[in-house]
């Protein structure tokens, strides 16, 4: 009779196939690989599509016969409704969600989340580097999340299905698609537009059926999702930013054998390293793959119209101040040059 054995990662293999021998069973060394699962929700060409990639290949490379990596890109296994949740309870090991979507988890990383806050990535990447920004890769950990490291993509773009798009009086009274943030979501209301959280796979289709008029995004994730098929005007408004925190269980991460974690967070590294070089040059190309498209029209806008974007944005920062905290937002702000 086999014998069960609590180990599931060896093979059981009864005595009875020796012949002449009493039935005694005995375990074979021979060692399946952990799976480890990385789910995202955007294609593969993308700066994170990148830098999942990449993490399954550097992490296989140094744990041989240990680790197999499996990615699935494009809200395949989970979508962004779903993808937090699901790491929590052990389906999936890695997800990269852009910042915009903890704030039911922290209400700090909304900080990311203000209009115009930070004047470029550069910016941006000099934050997440200081005792603050890394402090926030933490926040999370008594809520069962540990952050692992600070993925980009980069500055977002306003697009609508209307040929004008230059001032905020442009978009008043138009639906936009959001990602599940409240500071979005009075950004937008601080426009008079009507804001509507949507997952992400959700919103070629809502913008082609003009569920919704218009969207926010990188120039990637425009491309990549085809979303200057379906919209009018893209305003080149810079006004915000979508970057990610790659995120595992943090029981699950804390449980994995010594030189399993040492060899998973070094590939995080090169991982880190790998996606954040290619993202600028991924959104430049992008916005080129657009313009050249002719299909959506890219709108230069001139200083006097992004200030009045800003302003139109301004009240937005106040209203959050509290939650994210006065000191933590000067800390980004120190950032910009
Ligand atoms: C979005 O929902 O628009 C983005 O957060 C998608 C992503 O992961 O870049």
């Amino acid at each position: 009779m086999p014998i069960e054995h609590p180990s599931r990662r060896k093979v059981l293999v009864t005595g009875a196939a020796v012949a002449g021998a009493v039935a005694v069973p005995f375990i074979a060394s021979a060692q399946s690989p952990l799976v480890v699962k990385f789910s995202h929700v955007v294609a593969d060409q993308t700066p994170k599509g990148q830098g999942a990639v990449k993490f399954k290949e550097v992490a296989e490379k140094k744990l041989p016969g240990k680790v197999q990596v499996q990615v699935f890109p494009n809200s395949q296994l989970f979508g962004d409704a779903k993808e937090l949740e699901a790491l929590l309870l052990g389906d999936v090991h890695f997800i990269a969600p852009s910042l915009s979507k903890f704030d039911r988890y922290t209400k700090k990383i909304q900080v990311f989340d203000l209009p115009f806050l930070f004047d470029d990535m550069e910016a941006v990447d000099h934050f997440q580097s200081t005792a603050q920004g890394k402090a926030l890769l933490d926040a999370m950990v008594g809520r069962g999340l540990r952050g692992l490291a600070y993925w980009h993509n980069g500055l977002k773009q306003l697009s609508t299905n209307r040929d004008k798009l230059t001032r905020p009086e442009d978009v008043k009274g138009l639906k936009f698609r959001i990602q599940a943030s409240d500071v979005l979501e009075a950004q937008f209301r601080a426009l008079g537009a009507n804001p509507q959280k949507m997952a992400f796979a959700e919103v070629y289709q809502a913008l082609q059926t003009g569920v919704v008029d218009g969207q926010e995004n990188t120039w990637s994730n425009i491309y990549s999702q085809k979303f200057h098929e379906v919209q009018k005007t893209i305003a080149e408004t810079n006004h915000g930013v979508i970057d990610y925190m790659v995120v595992t269980n943090a029981k699950w991460w804390d449980g994995l054998a010594a030189d399993v974690r040492k060899g998973l967070s070094e590939a995080m590294a090169e991982a880190t390293a790998h996606s954040n070089k290619l993202a600028a040059e991924i959104n430049e190309s992008d916005k080129k793959k657009i313009a050249d498209a002719g299909k959506a029209k890219i709108q230069k806008l001139s200083k006097d119209d992004v200030a009045a974007w800003r302003k139109a944005m301004e009240p937005v920062w106040k209203k959050f101040e509290g939650d994210i905290g006065a000191d933590l937002i000067a800390a980004a702000q120190k950032s910009n040059k």
